[in-house]
């Protein structure tokens, strides 16, 4: 098959993930003789000091006319300045909305070799298989901004359309797993999780195999923590899943892990790692990169429909774990590249058993 790939490496750690990403899909389209073209496009902090823009139109442009788009990270202390005009995050913003990617599909898995990372119990941590749905383009994040100086505003806005569609989305992939949704929101204060709530409710009668509960924010935090296994796929507005999905990093040993997946209606997908740009490790050789590798297998999933190639990373990255080959935010020494070429090999190995059996 044939693909176009736009990739925007943007600050800190993003270039050093995205060309992990970039490497390992080279790696899948040699060997399953795909023919997958990269170009590289500015957006972010870097965007603004070249473009004086964070989502440059040509970054746009080619970001539409793309089969997918792999996204690094954005933002760093340069362009952090609360007074400033025009941020990195914009351009990522922008991004998702211009693209319509409502749902963004951020999966959390435990590896059985690193729960001693995490901060909770062993036993707790056995059969963590969550599928987070965080509604991407509306709520605080697009609402109308004010600012004067001794008082601001943030507009919490959703129309139904918008939580009905995100709803859908979590109860189909709900019914190819568990058939398990948890809704996630704060009616007992908000007027939008009131609309959030009565609209996820309605629509869940479209989807009687699937079962339906519904939890306030501030108890799911808790929740996460001392039952992760009890949950499968959880859907939530877009301030909150932002929030959650940090927090469920922990359960998995690192935030440099989970990957993402934006999704619309539209054919272009927009892939990225859910981490930031990590400017405290950026340049060093530090950076996770299976975070973004995984964001890659996402790609080949859900925008060019490659199931076989995106479990083989999937599977290369989990016997890559499983060898200790880590890096040090997994308390392990190995480099990024390190991490990367063993991912690489580990799928050219698993492809010559294939052969082999
Ligand atoms: P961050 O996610 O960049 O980093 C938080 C902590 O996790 C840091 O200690 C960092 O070193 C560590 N970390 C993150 N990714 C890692 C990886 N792949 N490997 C190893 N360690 C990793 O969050 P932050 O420091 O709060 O934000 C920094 C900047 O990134 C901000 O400007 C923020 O807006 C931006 N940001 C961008 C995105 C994105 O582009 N999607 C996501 C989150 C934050
Ligand atoms: C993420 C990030 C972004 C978000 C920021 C950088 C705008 O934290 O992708 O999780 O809040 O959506
Ligand atoms: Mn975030």
């Amino acid at each position: 098959m044939k693909a176009r790939i736009a990739v925007l490496p943007g600050d800190g750690i993003g270039p050093e993930v995205s060309a992990a990403a970039v490497a390992v899909l080279r790696a899948t389209g040699e060997y399953a003789a795909h023919d997958f073209t990269f170009a590289e496009y500015a957006i972010g902090g870097i965007a603004i000091d070249v473009h004086g823009d964070p989502l440059p139109p040509a970054t746009l442009a080619a970001c539409k006319s793309a089969d997918a788009v792999l996204l690094g990270a954005v933002g760093g202390p340069k362009w952090s300045d609360p007074n400033a005009k025009v941020r990195p995050e914009q351009g990522l913003l922008g991004l998702r909305a211009a693209l319509g990617v409502y749902a963004n599909l951020r999966p959390v898995r435990v590896h059985p070799r690193l729960v001693a990372l995490s901060p909770l119990k062993d036993e707790k941590l056995r059969n963590v298989d969550l599928l987070f749905l965080r509604e991407l383009t509306g709520g605080a994040y697009f609402g109308a901004k004010t600012r004067t100086a001794d008082a601001a505003t943030d507009e919490c806005k959703y129309t139904v359309t918008e939580i009905e569609r995100i709803t859908r989305r979590a109860f189909v992939l709900a019914q190819a797993r568990s058939k398990r949704v948890t809704s996630v929101d704060k009616a007992n204060v908000l007027e939008t999780s009131r609309l959030w709530r009565s609209t996820v409710t309605r629509i869940a009668l479209d989807y009687p195999d699937v079962a339906l509960e519904h939890q306030l924010v501030d108890s799911m935090a808790m929740l996460l923590l001392t039952r992760p296994a009890a949950y499968d796929v959880i859907v939530t507005e877009n301030l909150f899943g932002d929030i959650l999905t940090d927090e469920a990093a922990a359960l998995a040993g690192s935030l440099g892990l989970l990957p993402s997946a934006s999704l619309g209606d539209g054919k272009v997908g927009l892939y990225e790692p859910i981490h930031g740009s990590a400017p405290d490790i950026a340049g060093k050789g530090l950076a996770n990169p299976l975070g973004a590798i995984l964001s890659a297998a996402l790609l080949l999933r859900h925008s060019l429909g490659l199931e076989n190639e995106a479990t083989a990373i999937e599977s290369a990255v989990g016997a890559v774990i499983e060898r200790g080959v880590l890096t040090s935010d997994l308390g392990g020494s190995a480099t990024t590249a390190e991490v990367t070429s063993a991912v690489v090999e580990a799928l050219q190995h698993g492809r010559r058993s294939q052969e082999a059996a």
